[in-house]
């Protein structure tokens, strides 16, 4: 008696704690730390080389952690730094709970994250849940024999003839999904490099083995989860062939329509489960998730938001001009998806905003306008490093020098992500600071320019420009709160909006045209009969009249923020 009253006495305890815990994060409007929060994602090899072998690491993180706080940034996303033969630069991972000799220690992790937490900064991990490496000892035991204790963590399958794989899938880096395995005569299922092959997540004990993975890390005090391809998890029982379109892609096969492969909805089932795996560590999971459109991104919060906190659209990443009309109709439609929007540009694996939107002309101009742009919205952006000093996209001219098996193998059409990936430039001495070894990729000549030590001490530089943004997006409870409210939707030049919370609101012209304009407002029916605008940042832009109509003008790709009120009688 007295037993289970202790029990249930420490069950009251511990659940009024985590409550606590959670409401500890969360704000007046029931936001929690990572609506607020600005992430910043670090692809670990190209950012800081401490030891100078060429490869950053994460002493070189730590190193520059006071540069990351200093920009704004809340929570920084590492790409897997985990043990990893690197075939897929750290997604092919042959240990979830260490830390690859290349990118330092778990000691290493450990100071980092300590680091991190006494300037505020929270660490995300990289989750690759749909394949490991081939080296790693699952596979090693899987592959062994047909009875081996782990053969069915991975998806073997017979041919459908004799030397023919079990049905059409392609993987989606080259090649059929299967590969033949000579020693016990069946064919496995790999959706990216064959060096990755899937696991097999209907096996109960695969979902236990992975789910340890986030205690694991937890458990050093990491604050969320990026999950790496998560579309692809789950595989059609049945392995029914997919239908192609017409044309080839860039590796010579079949245009494919992954349906039986990818978007399975046994996935959410699993997504369900880390949830609450995460909640309980006030954790929030991030999605690679490449939804097609609305319905699929809702699929992703799931019914009760009770999946993913953040799944990435990617929408952005898809329209390759500065197009007022395709922002809007896509801001429009994340905003009322649901959930917490989530925006990003650019990443490791998508060519740099810098080049897809840079004219040739302005480009650092049209750079601050993507900033001015992403870092007001309702919602988390997750900023891709260099960004916020205009790094660009250095594309290997010659396949020989090509890092990425994909650009080796779909080379001249596909040439790989080696160009988004370069070393941080953090000054304009040789290789940009990054290291004093043979950097692993070329740095490109753009560094002379465009380095954080030059930009720190250029007022007008791209990067001074972000950490204004990001200090206002901290600061103004507008912009931290606010709804977003679409402004002249008919003007196919300037995007605008307000973010408007407590009587007062944000207002965010952004010129996205090459040539000057002047805007004007009317707000009454935003409740600002009588506005009175107070310049917030503008670069390129000014206000010309705050009265009754609210007019600015704009020069080429010129950002306006100001802060809207009610002037008084
Ligand atoms: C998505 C990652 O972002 C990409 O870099 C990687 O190659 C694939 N997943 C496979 O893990
Ligand atoms: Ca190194």
């Amino acid at each position: 008696m007295l037993k289970s009253s202790v029990l249930v006495f420490l069950v009251s305890l511990l659940c009024f704690s985590s409550a606590q815990a959670q409401q500890r994060t969360r704000d007046a409007e029931g936001h929690q730390w990572w609506q607020h929060a600005v992430f910043y994602e670090i692809y670990p090899r190209s950012f800081a080389d401490n030891n100078n072998d060429g490869i950053g690491d994460l002493p070189g993180i730590t190193s520059k952690l006071a540069y990351l706080r200093d920009l704004g940034v809340d929570a920084i996303w590492i790409t897997p730094c985990y043990p990893s033969p690197q075939v897929d630069f750290g997604y092919d991972v042959s240990d979830y709970d260490n830390i690859d000799p290349m990118y330092g220690t778990l000691a290493d992790f450990d100071r980092m994250e300590r680091q991190a937490k006494q300037r505020g900064v929270r660490i995300i991990m990289d989750f690759v849940m749909n394949h490991t490496s081939d080296q790693h000892p699952w596979f090693i035991n899987s592959r062994s024999s047909r009875t081996a204790p782990k053969r069915d963590w991975y998806v073997w399958r017979d041919g459908r003839a004799p030397g023919q794989p079990p049905n059409n899938w392609e993987s989606t880096f080259g090649g059929s999904a299967w590969q033949w395995d000579s020693k016990t005569r069946q064919f496995y299922y790999h959706f990216f490099y064959v060096q990755q092959p899937d696991l097999n997540w209907r096996n109960p004990e695969v979902e236990k083995a992975m789910f340890d993975v986030p205690r694991f890390w937890f458990k050093r005090g990491v604050a969320g989860f990026r999950l790496d391809a998560v579309d692809t998890l789950f595989e059609d029982p049945k392995l029914r062939d997919n239908s192609t379109l017409p044309g080839t892609n860039a590796f010579g096969l079949p245009n494919m329509v992954n349906k039986y492969n990818t978007k399975l909805p046994e996935l959410h089932d699993v997504l369900r489960q880390l949830r609450q795996v995460a909640d309980q560590n006030d954790a929030v999971l991030i999605g690679e998730t490449w939804t097609r459109d609305i319905s699929e991104l809702q699929q992703y919060y799931g019914g009760h938001g009770n999946e993913l906190q953040m799944p990435m659209d990617f929408l952005f990443t898809q329209v390759n001009k500065l197009s007022p009309p395709e922002f809007r109709k896509q801001i429009a439609a994340v905003d009322s998806a649901g959930g917490w929007p989530v925006y990003v540009f650019s990443n490791h694996d998508i060519r740099r905003a810098y080049n897809r939107y840079g004219d040739g002309q302005h480009n650092d101009q049209i750079a601050k306008l993507l900033a001015g742009f992403y870092l007001t919205l309702r919602g988390t952006p997750i900023m891709y490093y260099g960004e916020e000093i205009g790094m660009q996209n250095n594309d290997p001219t010659r396949r020989e020098d090509v890092k990425d098996p994909i650009g080796r193998r779909g080379w001249p059409k596909e040439k790989g992500r080696d160009g988004e990936r370069t070393p941080m430039q953090w000054n304009d001495t040789a290789n940009a600071g990054f290291t004093t070894g043979k950097p692993w990729l070329p740095v490109p000549d753009s560094y002379h320019t465009h380095n954080v030590a030059s930009e720190l001490k250029d007022p007008n530089s791209i990067l001074n420009f972000y950490r204004h943004v990001l200090a206002l997006r901290h600061t103004n409870l507008q912009l931290r709160e606010g709804r977003y409210v679409p402004l002249n939707e008919s003007d196919n030049n300037v995007l605008s909006y307000l973010r408007s919370y407590q009587g007062k609101a944000v207002l965010v012209v952004l010129n996205m045209s090459d040539s000057a304009q002047k805007p004007s407002f009317n707000l009454a029916a935003q409740g600002f009969a009588r506005p009175r605008v107070s310049t917030l940042l503008a670069t390129s832009a000014k206000l010309l009249s705050d009265s009754k109509t609210v007019q600015t003008e704009l020069q080429p790709f010129g950002v306006f923020i100001g802060e809207v009120s009610t002037a008084a009688k």
